[in-house]
């Protein structure tokens, strides 16, 4: 079985989703869960892009110990020296740089030749291999490109030193039988690629992501790229969770094996989408909710007599199991402690002890306490933002005859921020209080709910995403109260933001009973 690299960029293509942006701590988090997976290579960002960006991808870098990190730099200079600098004190760095080779993005977008084009490629691989043993070369928008100048290119940037090459289909454009025959074209003229990794990275625009990787594969491609959920420009990139359970449900086809332990493949979904706020499709393939669900009679009749008249994969295999938790709410924390690890968690003290607190709050509401339940109080516990401002206290009054109206006391440093407030439902009255209370303004982009689990009383997810000073930002909150989860959603967004413009800060107005 020939290995397959797994590159995941869910933390730099992955991060471009319109509306997504992780701050470090939670780069981190998603970085050390994604070592946990078994992938080989962790895009981590874009260096030179923000301090936001640097700082993000120096963290990862010294984090993750087991998985090389990569710091992806256009073919310049201060984004070569950039990324380098950000990777200094990783295990296993890579750099990764790139520059368009189709003829249209040299000549309306870089405005050069592909000579030129060409120069910049190779002085770009020579550069970054003085800061990096390993360093990959992309050709942006690869598959527009004429093959033979994309040839040239290659050949002359492994001349250079690259060690990986990467062709991606950066417009989600090519389709499977066109981007086999432009890799067999590459790999049967372009000197020195029997040396080095020839990697993919497809983009989703025309749903054909996740073919095109695998034929790809099929045809010697050793390296793949993705990102958890298919996040990323525009449609997508290819979904890691979808490359890698074809791969491994068909590794004989394929004679293909990559080193994901798929078990984390759930987990590492529910981790992305929480921090991102990005939901997942409910017949999203593999991390879906109903990817393992048999709705019709027919098929529930075949899974009963046997599994694989339905099911080509199991749920336990990408680590979707029914399990109740077998913790009530006269569990110690020792016991709670050790199922969170079992879960994949590692809680410092302080975020224990309020998880903890928080499941027996829980387990005295709900008959039953389900491990989807304990990582929706694990994730509200211990979100990255610094909380300026927190929610103390809210009441509302709601009904089909009576004005919704909200009173909150927003907590902020030492001072209780009290307001009240009318709105068109309980959810506006109460946004509209913070609102009064915290004297920040700005536009609620979008509201949404999910029930964590089944049941009346499921806990409710809350993603508030606002819109700031142009940016947009989003906050989660959980609660078996769905107005209390939208309040502290929403307070949340607005952490973020104010966290985001830490140094210009916007001055609280008084409220109107100062
Ligand atoms: O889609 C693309 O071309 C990219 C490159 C930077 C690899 O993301
Ligand atoms: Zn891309």
């Amino acid at each position: 079985m020939r290995k397959i690299f797994v590159f995941d960029t869910t933390l730099r293509d992955g991060e471009q989703t319109p509306g997504v942006s992780l701050n470090a701590a939670e780069k981190v988090e998603i970085a050390r869960q994604l070592e946990r997976l078994g992938v080989d290579l962790v895009e981590a960002g874009f260096p030179v892009a923000s301090p936001g960006d640097f700082e993000a991808v120096q963290q990862v870098a010294k984090t993750l110990k087991n998985t090389a990190v990569v710091a992806l730099a256009r073919a310049v200079p201060k984004d070569i020296e950039a990324a380098a600098e950000a990777l200094r004190e990783s295990a296993s760095p890579v750099i990764h740089t790139f520059i368009a080779t189709s003829d249209i993005h040299i000549k309306y977008k870089l405005r050069s030749t592909p000579e030129e084009v060409l120069e910049r490629a190779v002085a770009a691989v020579k550069l970054a291999r003085n800061y990096s043993e390993l360093v990959e070369f992309s050709a942006e928008d690869a598959t527009r490109s004429d093959p033979a100048y994309l040839r040239d290119v290659f050949a002359a940037v492994i001349k250079a030193g690259a060690g990986i090459i990467n062709i991606p289909d950066t417009v989600g454009y090519t389709t499977p039988d066109e981007f086999a025959q432009l890799i067999t074209y590459l790999k049967e003229n372009t000197p020195g690629i029997d040396k080095v990794r020839i990697s993919v990275h497809c983009h989703n625009d025309l749903g054909l992501a996740v073919a095109n990787t695998l034929k790809a594969v099929s045809v010697g491609a050793s390296q793949v790229e993705c990102t958890i959920n298919g996040l990323g420009e525009r449609a997508g990139n290819a979904a890691l969770e979808e490359v890698v359970m074809a791969l491994q449900t068909r590794s004989q086809l394929y004679q293909a094996q990559t080193d994901v332990n798929s078990r984390q493949i759930a987990f590492t979904s529910r981790l992305v989408s929480s921090l991102t706020g990005v939901g997942v499709q409910p017949n999203k393939a593999i991390v879906g909710k109903n990817a393992f669900a048999h709705e019709s009679g027919i098929h529930q009749d075949g899974m009963l007599k046997n599994r694989n008249t339905y099911e080509i994969m199991t749920p336990e295999s990408v680590g979707l199991t029914q399990s109740q938790l077998v913790l009530g709410k006269h569990s110690g924390r020792h016991a709670f402690r050790a199922h969170l690890t079992e879960l994949g968690y590692s809680l410092n003290e302080e975020e224990l002890n309020k998880a903890y607190q928080r499941f027996i709050e829980l387990a005295d509401k709900k008959k039953e306490v389900t491990d989807r339940d304990i990582q929706a109080i694990v994730e509200d516990e211990t979100q990255k933002i610094e909380e300026l401002y927190t929610l103390e206290y809210l009441h509302i009054s709601s009904g089909n005859t009576t004005v919704p109206t909200a009173t909150v006391i927003i907590k902020h440093q030492d001072e209780l921020l009290q307001e009240a407030a009318c709105g068109d439902g309980p959810v506006d009255a109460v946004y509209k209080a913070i609102e009064r209370a915290t004297g920040i303004d700005v536009y609620l982009e979008s509201w949404s709910i999910e029930a964590a689990t089944g049941g009346k009383d499921a806990l409710g997810e809350v993603t508030a995403r606002i819109l700031a000073d142009g940016k947009s930002y989003i906050g989660r909150g959980s609660s078996t109260d769905v107005i209390v989860a939208s309040a502290k959603a929403y307070l949340r967004a607005l952490n973020r933001y104010l966290q985001d413009t830490a140094s210009n800060r916007p001055q609280r107005r008084k409220a109107a009973w100062e």
